[in-house]
């Protein structure tokens, strides 16, 4: 399975929104912080159409969905133009979609048990969920040795203040997280924080390049 992305960032902001039109200034603003890619999240019913938008208004933005947990989920992010998509776990279904629309994928673990059978399907870039509950940097300092061919997106409790200890460990590819969209920012549509927030972790994660 192929993890050709196709962004730069080491930050991947996990988008949860229920209204559509929200989508396309986030998307702006994340670029303006210098992220590239978002991780629209099938969480509410308009997250396709965000999808859509994102993809049609904002070529720059590689856009992407999260949360996909059911095999029929593929075919409709690919339609909408998700160039990526992102799970919090895997199946086989799960892995016979991906393989079937050909879009990256980033399979969720939380075991090493799980990772094993993520790395036996031919996945090398995992999702680490949730991240902080899995044992957060001690569970990916463990995980290093066992498995030094795979890398992961610890996801799930990582903030700007923890984001560094995360982005220095040698198996960490990147960082999944909400913390660069607040419910109550995005809500008040301050898209001036959003991009501070997003140039934030772009700050901290060129300390690491
Ligand atoms: C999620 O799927 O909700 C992500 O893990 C985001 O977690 P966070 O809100 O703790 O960043």
């Amino acid at each position: 399975m192929s993890i050709a992305l196709g962004f730069k960032t080491r930050i991947l902001p996990v988008i949860v929104i229920d209204d559509a039109e929200l989508a396309v200034p986030m998307a702006e603003a994340l670029l303006e912080g210098g992220i590239d890619a978002m991780e629209i999240t099938l969480r509410h019913a308009c997250a396709l159409d965000a999808i859509e938008r994102v993809a049609k208004s904002v070529p720059a933005m590689v856009v992407g969905a999260g949360t996909l947990t059911r095999p029929a989920d593929f075919g409709r992010v690919a339609s909408a133009g998700g160039r990526f998509a992102v799970s919090p776990g895997l199946t086989p279904g799960l892995d016979a979609a991906a393989r079937a629309v050909e879009m990256p994928f980033i399979p969720g673990v939380m075991t090493p048990s799980e990772a094993m059978f993520a790395r036996e399907l031919g996945y090398s870039l995992l999702k680490l969920f949730p991240a902080a509950q899995a044992g957060g940097l001690g569970m990916l300092k463990a995980l290093a040795s066992p498995f030094a061919d795979l890398r992961f997106c610890p996801t799930g409790g990582v903030s700007a203040e923890t984001l560094a200890e995360f982005l220095a460990l040698p198996n960490v590819a990147m960082v999944g997280g909400s913390w660069l969209t607040p419910t109550k920012v995005v809500a008040a549509r301050d898209w001036t924080s959003v991009a501070a927030l997003a140039r934030q972790a772009t700050t901290i994660a060129a300390s690491f390049s």
